[in-house]
């Protein structure tokens, strides 16, 4: 795979442009709805028998559509290819595709009417896990990374009429990618975001950077096309500024403001308005601030506890998929919401713009990760390069959120030199992006000491917060055994419970002892509480997790069938005793949390 994204590299026409605030606000057309697809394991839409790269005019991106002399071998045809819906993964859209890994084609048309003076450029929200696009045979662009949004400028190569967009889409897994070969999620593959086309004038607004450090507000807006003056509005705060970018196309915003901060007992949102020129973008900002002082994480200055709940990027209900759209986030907020959570970590990848934003209107606190997860290749600069091109992505795309207070890094990987100085460098990388947010990573106990474990990770001087998943009840041990466990974990950093908890089918039910019943399950999360909170520095939990989710690691008949069945609640919704554990736990938290 890796020699056909190289070698489609070099027929890049267009370059991605870096333009973040690309959709806040923006006149655009969805290209959301039916995609025309083919589904192509040999990969025969590019390569010609002995592997040689098919010719323009064979390969898929040139759409038969156009050719209307049937005297041509053409052997696809995507007017006669059935529909997959975008956004959306194949997986669970069509029964044949639930297992299946390897390259499909999508393929739509659109009619497109230019007008003078405009720029278009086309937007995809995440597509897994890599991808090249082409719009009437001119290949725009890839991308690799399944959860992060990417887009390119169109404007020359739309044409008068209809148009056909062709996305080459393949999400095999690779021992060099991110994340790599072995992971507890289902590989759901496919356009699982939005695709847009966005207009904007020949000189936009292609990113703005916000920052609050309790008193002085900080705009940095970044102009494409030009320079010129801007001016920045946010009407309840009664704030009209004006300011010029300069030659480097960047106009700086500076002013005092007393703002009613943000909080998740009070979310409140300003609407903020830019403008330079024909152009305009609208957007809603919150104004807190987050440190850590000590074993604190103060939140607008006040210590805050994190009653939180891990969450996979994955729909509630009887065929559960990737998420689509704000509806299907909304579900796993509430379900949240109910469990008496302030606090959500986005587990193992970014989760859709939609998400954040709901989260962000709806109070929670977010932890937003990337996926260098368990054993990558850290020794490789490619793999390097691409896990910063994510957590370059996802900072640019979320750096304006209020709701988002921690990025991290890396998940449960082992404590080696090489992948001391990878993640090193993307904590630095982190920093250099967002100095405003605190960075961490999941960590683990790594000596099999079952009653005095000791979290001792290196990483753990890097990182804001020692942040750790542990296992005691269920992957360690008996729950029982947590009265007796002492945890050894360093002092001076606040903690945060990264991952907690164990497996239970909604509806089964027996004894305490019995691994699976929801009963064995209850008690779990009896015992680990108040073993967790000996642990002096603590000051967040993460269950793991909400709800059921899909994994090909978890095979067992009648029980998981094809499901990590760590939820609170089960993929159809369906709370297990567990769950009234955890949520009595976060209402007396609530009410009395005692720092000590
Ligand atoms: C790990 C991992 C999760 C996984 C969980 C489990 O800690 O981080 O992704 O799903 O354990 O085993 O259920």
């Amino acid at each position: 795979m890796k020699r056909l994204f190289v070698t489609l590299a070099l027929l890049l026409a267009v370059l991605p442009a870096d333009a973040f605030a690309l959709v806040p606000g923006r006149e655009r057309i969805s290209l959301n709805g039916p995609w025309n697809y083919i589904v192509d394991p040999m990969n025969t839409g590019i390569y010609k028998y002995q592997m040689q790269l098919q010719k323009p005019h064979k390969r898929y991106f040139a759409d038969r559509h156009f050719y209307q002399d049937k005297t041509t071998l053409i052997e696809y045809d995507f007017d006669k290819a059935p529909t997959l819906s975008v956004p959306g993964d194949w997986n669970t859209q069509l029964e044949r595709l639930y297992f299946y890994e390897g390259s499909v084609w999508y393929r739509r048309t659109l009619d497109f009417h230019p007008q003078p003076g405009k720029r278009w450029f086309l937007y995809f929200g995440a597509v897994n896990y890599q991808c090249v696009v082409g719009l009437n045979n001119t290949i725009l662009g890839t991308h690799k990374g399944g959860f992060t949004p990417f887009w390119f400028e169109v404007t020359d190569v739309l044409e008068e009429g209809e148009n056909s967009l062709v996305v080459w889409v393949d999400n095999t897994r690779g021992a060099s990618e991110v994340p790599t070969l072995n992971f507890d999620w289902w590989n759901y593959g496919g356009i699982t975001r939005d695709v847009l086309l966005v207009c904007v004038p020949e000189v936009y607004i292609q990113d703005y950077r916000l920052r609050f450090d309790g008193s002085e507000v900080a705009v940095d807006v970044v102009l494409d096309g030009g320079s010129g003056s801007v001016s920045l509005e946010i009407p309840e705060l009664h704030i009209r500024k004006k300011a010029c970018a300069g030659k480097d196309g960047v106009a700086h915003f500076r002013f005092r403001a007393s703002p009613e901060r943000w909080s998740p007992d009070t979310p409140r949102l300003y609407d903020i308005s830019i403008q330079c020129g024909a152009d305009a973008i609208t957007d809603r900002v919150g104004f807190r601030t987050v440190r850590v002082e000590g074993e604190r994480i103060l939140l607008n200055d006040q210590p805050v506890f994190l009653r939180g709940v891990a969450v996979h990027d994955e729909t509630i209900g009887p065929n559960p998929g990737r998420c689509r759209d704000t509806e299907d986030a909304r579900a796993l907020l509430e379900a949240a919401r109910d469990l008496g959570c302030n606090f959500l970590r986005l587990a193992h990848y970014p989760h859709s713009e939609q998400m954040v934003r709901l989260a962000e209107e709806m109070g929670f606190l977010l932890w937003e990760e990337i996926p260098c997860y368990w054993n990558i290749d850290w020794s490789s600069e490619e793999t390097y390069a691409n896990a910063e091109k994510q957590l370059t992505e996802l900072i640019g795309r979320d750096a304006n959120r209020a709701a988002t207070i921690i990025w991290s890094v890396a998940n449960e990987t082992p404590p080696t030199k090489e992948r001391l100085s990878f993640l090193g460098k993307l904590i630095a990388k982190a920093r250099e992006l967002d100095p405003t947010r605190l960075v961490s990573a999941a960590v683990q106990k790594e000596k099999p000491d079952l009653y005095h474990p000791v979290i001792d990770d290196e990483l753990i001087a890097l990182t804001d917060l020692i942040s750790f998943n542990q296992y005691l009840g269920w992957y360690d041990g008996r729950p029982a055994d947590c009265d007796s466990v002492c945890w050894f974990v360093p002092s001076g950093k606040p903690v945060i419970i990264s991952e907690f908890g164990g497996g239970a089918l909604y509806g089964n039910h027996g004894s305490e002892a019995e691994r699976f019943t929801e009963e064995y399950l209850e008690l779990l999360y009896r015992k680990n509480l108040p073993m967790l909170e000996k642990i002096p520095a603590l000051s967040g939990l993460c269950p793991w997790c909400l709800k059921d989710f899909r994994s090909p690691k978890r095979p067992l008949a009648g029980i998981q069938d094809d499901f990590n069945r760590k939820g609170l609640i089960d993929e159809q919704g369906r709370r297990k005793k567990a769950f009234y554990v955890m949520q009595e736990y976060y209402h007396a938290v609530e009410k009395n949390w005692i720092w000590r």
